[in-house]
C-alpha cells in the first residue's frame, strides 16, 4: 500500500540514532488548522524557473543573499518558536521523518533506506527553498547544490568555511575544512592517497553508481516501503555517495565537542540533527540532480511506475505557514515544480571502471 502523510497528533519523541536513550522531541509545533482535513497541494502559478547553481561557483551576491536568507530563518526560531518555518523546526522535519516520531499504531515511518528517499528529500527542499526565497522577498531565489560528482566541486563549497556566517556549522567536522578533498565512497576511515587519485576514484565510483549498478529503477530508487517494515535497501546513489558525505561532514561519533558534550555524528553525520548544518540542503540539491543526470542516462532509466510509491504521501509547511499534503507523482519532473539545474559536465560518464 502507498504509504500515507504522517499523522501529526501521534507524533512522538524521536530516538537519536546510536545516541542516548531518551527521547528528542521534532513533532511539528502545533497550529491553528484541522490536522484530519489537510488539503492537498496545487502548485502556484509561476513565471521564471528558479535555476540552482553549483556552490563553488556561486557569486558574492548571491552568498550575501543566501546568508540573509538563513539568518532571517534562524531570527525566526528566537522571535517565534513556534513558526514552522524556523530554521531548527524546518531541521526538525528531518528528525521527525527519520528518526521515529512519527507512528502509525505499532508502525514507524522511515523515509530513508528505500524508494521514499528520493521524492521525500525533493518535496522537502522544494518548500525549503520558498521558504527562503519569500523570507527575503526574492521568488526566484533558488538553492546552491554541491557538485560533488565533478572535481570542482569535491570538497566542501567554499563559501560554508567562512566563521561568523550564517550558513557556518561549528558541529562541523574541523577536518573538512580549507580544501579538503573528500571520498565519495568512505563510511569514515581515510586512505593515504594523492588528491588526484582521490578525484578520479570519485568519478569511477559515480560511474558505478549512476550506471553499472543502477540499470533499472528499483536498484536506483531502493526497495519498496512498506509502512513499518525498515527495509534498509537504499537505491545506489542514497547508499554510496549519499551517506559517505554526511558522514564526512559530521564530527566523529564518540568524539568530544569542545564544550565536553559527546557527538553523535552532529550535525550532517545523524538524521535527527542532520538539517542543522546549511550544506544538508546543499548536497541533498545535488542528490537531487543525479535523479535527473541518471534519467537522462536514458535505457531503463526511469521513474517507478508502481501505484504504491506514485500515492504515497507527505505532509509540509509551504512558505505561507499552510500545511499541505503532496503526492510522490507530483514530484517527478523538476522544471514542473519551478526550478532546474543550472548544467555542469558529468565528468564521470567517462570514467568506466
Ligand atoms: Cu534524509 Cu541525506 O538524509
Amino acid at each position: 500500500a502507498p504509504t500515507p502523510p504522517p499523522d501529526l497528533k501521534t507524533c512522538g519523541k524521536a530516538t537519536i540514532s546510536d545516541g542516548p536513550l531518551v527521547g528528542y522531541t521534532c513533532c511539528p509545533p502545533p497550529m491553528p488548522t484541522n490536522f484530519d482535513n489537510i488539503p492537498y497541494y496545487k502548485f502556484p502559478s509561476m513565471t521564471k524557473l528558479r535555476i540552482r547553481s553549483p556552490a563553488h561557483a556561486v557569486d558574492e551576491e548571491y552568498i550575501a543573499k543566501y546568508n540573509l536568507a538563513i539568518s532571517r530563518m534562524k531570527d525566526l526560531d528566537k522571535t517565534e518558536p513556534l513558526n514552522p518555518l524556523g530554521f531548527k523546526q524546518q531541521a526538525n522535519i528531518h528528525c521527525a521523518y527519520c528518526n521515529g516520531a512519527y507512528v502509525f499504531g505499532d508502525k514507524v515511518l522511515q523515509v530513508h533506506n528505500s524508494w521514499l528517499f528520493f521524492p521525500f528529500h525533493r518535496w522537502y527542499l522544494y518548500f525549503y527553498e520558498r521558504i527562503l526565497g519569500k523570507l527575503i522577498d526574492d521568488p526566484t531565489f533558488a538553492l546552491p547544490y554541491w557538485n560533488w560528482d565533478h572535481p570542482k566541486g569535491m570538497r566542501l563549497p567554499p563559501m560554508f568555511d567562512r566563521e561568523g556566517t550564517s550558513i557556518y556549522d561549528e558541529r562541523r567536522n574541523q577536518q573538512v575544512r580549507n580544501g579538503t578533498v573528500m571520498d565519495l565512497g568512505s563510511f569514515g576511515d581515510k586512505v593515504e592517497t594523492t588528491q588526484l587519485q582521490l578525484m578520479s576514484n570519485n568519478l569511477t565510483l559515480m560511474y558505478r553508481q549512476m550506471v553499472t549498478n543502477a540499470p533499472c529503477p528499483l536498484l536506483f530508487f531502493g526497495a519498496p516501503y512498506v509502512l513499518g517494515n525498515n527495509v534498509e535497501a537504499p537505491g545506489t546513489i542514497e547508499n554510496i555517495p549519499h551517506i559517505p558525505v554526511h558522514i564526512w561532514a559530521g564530527t566523529v561519533r564518540g568524539s568530544t565537542f569542545p564544550n565536553g558534550d559527546t557527538s553523535y555524528g552532529e550535525d550532517m553525520g545523524n538524521f535527527y540533527s542532520a538539517g542543522l548544518d546549511s550544506v544538508f540542503y546543499c548536497h541533498h540539491g545535488n542528490v537531487d540532480r543525479m535523479w535527473n543526470e541518471w534519467k537522462a542516462i536514458g535505457g531503463k532509466r526511469r521513474d517507478l511506475s508502481e501505484k504504491d510509491w506514485l500515492n504515497s504521501e507527505f505532509f509540509f509547511y509551504d512558505e505561507n505557514k499552510k500545511p499541505y499534503r503532496v503526492k510522490v507523482r507530483d514530484c517527478l519532473d523538476a522544471k514542473k515544480m519551478g526550478y532546474d539545474y543550472a548544467p555542469m559536465p558529468t565528468p564521470w560518464r567517462n570514467f568506466k571502471p
